[in-house]
């Protein structure tokens, strides 16, 4: 909305939410999340014609257009558990927006949701027996964490769903009116509302299975004695296979790829395409296997034991550039080596916090450090598993000093040079590589 502000001076924008806290960090110009640019996009617009409350009621009256964008997590209970999107906030937003609605409006979906849900929202809001109807749109989000202002600000398409009838192609248009203010025509997609709800559905699940796949090619590449970033360079060098996201690491982590992929198979077996299912499912098994791998690799190579042993965490945010730690692959790293016994430092740049939280259950056994020098004086082992730029900045040198010899290096995100690393003195471990171990 911050992005969209700033395009469209002329137009007010009001988010609601119930969270009060979370309304006052925005409404004082400084956001709950960390997300270069956002601090200074935020000011240019802030009480100009951006405005922030929890007094959802007079906001959704007040508005043509309502931009829904509550959470969509995985349901934890009843049927479709652990696959299925859970959809109770959506519907309740519904009704909310129908409660308090005294016109009519154009309904926005945001939120990532499965195939077909705008057609039961417009049935729900179009059931309280209103002289006027409700359009219900489909417009996915394709920002990615810690380039979201760039993403927001030239992306590559905007996809706008809406219904084949007269009503819903006006709603579509007076949206495509409000983005051509900054993205070109012909990145701006008008589409059936089912083909955007899917799109965005379709376009994670297949960027989380191209990091499966070079993660795959890693394993392989461990035992054979290939080097998976030159068969990625290789790969990727065709320009119908294109170069990016062909990074193989620890697994891919984020609040979107898991999720949407399993709602991806629950509607495939939703509607009897079992061997679909499966297909896509394959994805998140491999990722919990590659995340599963890097853990069982740390306990072998530091001589099956673990014990007593302190081991340095590079990162706990799911990527670099955000604080966010949903289902970041540092989480199952750190539980997993607390089992084990080790004694684990958690260090991160913009993560402490969240991480601390996370592990608020095994906080007896987990040091947290926001020097990274620090985290590492004493350690046995580093393992990388946040590609955060200062971490290939560091001086190795020093921090191989402080440590306890051997000292072991897993570079869960091949952020630094192997053998810069192994001249340095340390056994290093990148993924999909030979090891460098000192004889
Ligand atoms: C993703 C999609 O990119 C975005 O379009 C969608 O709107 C939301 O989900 P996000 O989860 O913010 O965005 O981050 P992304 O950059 O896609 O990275 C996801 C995970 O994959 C991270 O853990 C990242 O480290 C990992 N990754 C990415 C790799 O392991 N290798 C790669 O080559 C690329």
């Amino acid at each position: 909305m911050a992005v969209m502000a700033r395009h469209c001076p002329d137009i007010r924008f009001i988010v609601a939410d119930i969270d009060a806290e979370k309304i006052r960090a925005w409404d004082s110009g400084k956001p709950p999340i960390y997300e270069p640019g956002l601090t200074e996009v935020l000011a240019e617009s802030l009480h100009r014609n951006l405005f922030f409350t929890t007094d959802i009621g007079p906001a959704i009256d007040q508005a043509d257009m309502i931009f829904v964008s509550v959470n969509t997590p995985t349901k934890t209970f009843g049927e479709g558990a652990g696959y299925a999107a859970d959809l109770q906030y959506w519907e309740r937003t519904a009704r909310t927006v129908r409660a308090h609605a005294r016109g009519p409006k154009i309904v926005i979906e945001k939120s990532t949701v499965p195939v077909r849900t705008a057609e039961a929202m417009e049935y729900i809001l179009n059931q309280g027996g209103q002289p006027w109807r409700f359009e219900v749109l489909s417009n996915p989000e394709f920002l990615a964490e810690g380039t979201a202002i760039r993403d927001l600000e030239m992306p590559d398409r905007v996809l706008i769903g809406g219904a084949d009838t007269p009503s819903g192609q006006a709603a579509v248009a007076e949206l495509v009116e409000i983005y051509a203010r900054w993205v070109p025509r012909d990145r701006i997609l008008t589409m059936h509302v089912w083909s955007s709800e899917l799109s965005k559905l379709a376009a994670n699940a297949f960027l989380a299975q191209r990091i499966s796949s070079i993660n795959a090619i890693s394993e392989l590449c461990e035992v054979s004695g290939a080097r998976v970033q030159e068969v990625a360079r290789a790969v990727g060098m065709d320009s119908r296979i294109g170069p990016k996201f062909l990074e193989a690491g620890v697994g891919f982590g984020g609040s979107c790829f898991r999720k949407d992929i399993l709602n991806l198979a629950y509607l495939c077996r939703y509607y009897g395409l079992h061997v679909a299912a499966d297909y896509w499912e394959a994805i998140v098994r491999f990722n919990e296997h590659q995340q599963a791998r890097f853990v069982r690799n740390i306990v072998h190579r530091m001589f099956n034991t673990v014990v007593g042993k302190r081991i340095a965490l590079f990162g706990f945010a799911f990527k670099a550039d955000t604080g966010d730690i949903r289902e970041s692959p540092a989480i199952r790293v750190a539980r997993c080596l607390v089992e084990e016994r080790a004694r684990v430092v958690v260090t991160d740049p913009e993560a402490l916090d969240n991480a601390r939280r996370e592990l608020v259950d095994v906080a007896d056994r987990v040091e947290f450090c926001s020097d990274p020098y620090e985290a590492a004086r004493g350690a046995d082992a580093i393992a990388i598993l946040t590609a955060w730029r200062i971490y290939r900045e560091l001086d190795y040198r020093a921090i191989f000093r402080d440590m306890v010899k051997p000292a072991f290096l897993f570079d869960g995100r091949n952020l630094l040079d192997p053998r810069e690393m192994y001249e340095i003195g340390f056994n290093v471990f990148p993924v999909g590589s030979p090891p460098l171990v000192h004889g």
